[in-house]
C-alpha cells in the first residue's frame, strides 16, 4: 500500500549551518521507521541538508520551482538546478506562495510539469481559507485547485506524486482541522483524481494533511484511512518534536 509521508516545510528559517545541525540532530532519533522522511529547508540551506542527510533515509526537498528550466528570470531557481544539488522532492503552491507572491493554479500546473521534467516530486499543496470554509465552498476550491493545477498529468505522474491538504487558517495558527474533516477532503480529492486519472493512480498518490500537525494530534490523523501523512511547519523545526512526528506516524 502507499508509504507514509512524513515532510518538514521550514519556511525561511534556518541558515546553512543549523540546517546542517538539524539533520545531524534528526538522524540518530529517526533511524529505525518505514516513514519516508523529507525536510525542505529554504534555497540556501540545500546543499548543506542534503549533505547532512547524505547515506540517510532521510529526503531533501526544495520548497518552490520556477516553470522554466534556465534563462533570463532573476530570482528564480530552476528544475535542473535543484536535481543537481541533489533534491527529491518540491513544493508546490503552498498557500503562502499563493497568498503572497501571486501564486495561480496556472503557475501551479506549469511548475509541476517542470519539476517532473526534472524528476523531482511535487508536494503539491491545496486548501481553501478560512472565509472560503466558512462560505461552504471547500470542497468547490479544492476541486478547482486540483483540476487545474494537476491537469494535464499522465496516470503514472498521478501515482508518484504527493498532494498535501493544507486548510490555510489552520496553517500556524495552533486550530487544526478535526482528522473527519481532513479524511472528508483528503477521501474527496482522491475520488476526483479517481474520476480524472482512474482509481488506481489515484489509489497510489499519496494525500497529506497539514496544518498545525504536532506530535499529539500526528496519531488522531493518521487513524484516517486516506490520510497518508502530514506536511509539518512549525513542529519541524525542532528535531526532537519532528522525530516524534515520524515516529508516531
Ligand atoms: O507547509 C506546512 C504548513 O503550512 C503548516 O504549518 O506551522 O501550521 O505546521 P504549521
Amino acid at each position: 500500500m502507499r508509504q507514509v509521508i512524513i515532510a518538514g516545510n521550514w519556511k525561511m528559517y534556518k541558515t546553512a549551518g543549523e540546517a546542517r545541525r538539524l539533520v545531524e540532530d534528526l538522524k540518530p532519533l529517526v533511524g529505525a521507521t518505514q516513514v519516508e522522511i523529507v525536510v525542505c529547508p529554504p534555497f540556501t540551506a540545500l546543499a548543506a541538508a542534503v549533505n547532512a542527510a547524505s547515506g540517510t533515509n532521510i529526503s531533501v526537498g526544495a520548497q518552490d520551482l520556477f516553470w522554466e528550466d534556465e534563462g533570463p528570470y532573476t530570482g528564480e531557481v530552476s528544475g535542473p538546478m535543484l536535481k543537481d544539488l541533489g533534491c527529491r522532492f518540491c513544493i508546490i503552491g503552498h498557500s503562502e506562495r499563493r497568498q503572497y507572491f501571486g501564486e495561480t493554479d496556472a503557475s501551479v500546473r506549469k511548475k509541476v510539469q517542470a519539476a517532473f521534467r526534472s524528476d523531482l516530486i511535487p508536494i503539491v499543496c491545496v486548501g481553501e481559507t478560512l472565509a472560503e470554509r466558512e462560505d461552504g465552498k471547500t470542497l468547490e476550491v479544492c476541486r478547482r485547485q486540483v483540476e487545474e493545477g494537476l491537469g494535464g498529468l499522465t496516470p503514472e505522474k498521478i501515482a508518484r506524486l504527493v498532494v498535501a491538504y493544507e486548510p490555510v487558517w489552520a496553517i500556524g495558527t495552533g486550530k487544526t482541522a478535526t482528522p473527519q474533516d481532513a479524511q472528508e477532503v483528503i477521501g474527496f480529492i482522491r475520488e476526483l483524481l479517481g474520476k480524472m486519472y482512474g482509481k488506481d493512480p489515484a489509489q497510489r498518490c499519496r494525500i497529506q494533511y497539514g496544518g498545525s500537525v504536532k506530535p499529539e494530534n500526528i496519531a488522531s490523523f493518521m487513524e484516517q484511512p486516506d490520510i497518508d501523512g502530514a506536511l509539518v511547519g512549525g513542529a519541524s523545526l525542532d528535531p526532537i518534536s519532528f522525530a516524534a512526528i515520524v515516529n508516531t506516524a
